[in-house]
């Protein structure tokens, strides 16, 4: 019987090019304009998905993959900016937890008073009930598969990931998520994949590469996205050990 693959997303070149590289009998399917790159690593089936940025591209990568592959786990993978003054370039985050950024609730103003995002509350809108602030959680087995996994260019942090379209450079907004919800970085992608996998009961964790760290001016490198690719490649022979067990 063929086996459900594990699904790894990435928004960009830099975030897939090594994991397809690491392929064996890769053939790419076009669905829509995103591609999947189907092959096996170990004989076991894993599927690249290059999702390009952002929450709607994310949206609908992930449903097309679940819905075609039924997979066993999705994995939100790739480069996010660090929400803390001890999260460095090539340190990663482990997904414990994901929260919408930008779903939010503003305080009421009158004409002239401004705005100020600090005061907002983020919430999520439930259609029916009363608003209130949710995280999605990552698969409690994934993160036991991720903690076994050694990683040597950093550190790595388990917590909360941020995510949502918006690139925060400003200072208090960042250190004001950090302090308020608990955020350790952001990226564009991790509350689509997980808020989609979790509604069909798919197995998921962001795995992050911290490549900007806007509060202490570390300024983006994009090829960090290789870092989290290496990591996952291990963290994929882990699960397979596991299962091979
Ligand atoms: N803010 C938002 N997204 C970021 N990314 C990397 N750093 C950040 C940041 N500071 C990722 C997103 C998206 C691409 C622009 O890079 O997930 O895919």
């Amino acid at each position: 019987m063929k086996k459900n693959p594990i699904i790894i997303m990435a928004a960009m070149d830099v975030e897939a090019d090594f994991l397809i590289e690491k392929l064996e009998n890769m053939t790419c399917v076009d669905v829509e304009k995103y591609q999947f790159f189907e092959g096996t690593i170990e004989n076991y089936p894993v599927v690249i998905c290059r999702c390009y940025v952002g929450t709607i591209n994310a949206t609908i990568a992930t449903y097309i993959a679940i819905q075609k592959y039924h997979p066993i786990a999705v994995i939100s993978q790739g480069t996010a900016g660090a929400h803390g003054k001890n999260i460095h370039i090539g340190d990663l985050v482990i997904g414990q937890k994901c929260v919408n950024i930008v779903s939010a609730k503003t305080p009421r103003k009158k004409e002239g008073e401004g705005s100020n995002s600090l005061e907002w509350n983020l919430l999520k809108f439930i259609s029916g009930q009363e608003d209130r602030l949710e995280y999605q959680l990552g698969n409690k087995h994934l993160i036991e598969f991720a903690k076994k996994v050694p990683y040597t260019d950093g550190k790595i942090h388990f917590g909360t990931l941020g995510s949502g379209d918006i690139w925060n450079q400003e200072t208090d907004k960042i250190l004001w998520l950090h302090q308020n919800y608990g955020t350790l970085c952001e990226d564009m992608e991790s509350i689509a994949i997980y808020t989609v996998a979790n509604r069909f009961k798919i197995p998921v964790l962001g795995i992050r590469v911290i490549s900007n760290n806007e509060i202490l001016g570390e300024s983006y490198i994009r090829t960090t996205g290789l870092k989290s690719q290496e990591f996952c490649y291990q963290f994929i022979l882990e699960i397979l050990k596991d299962a091979s067990a």
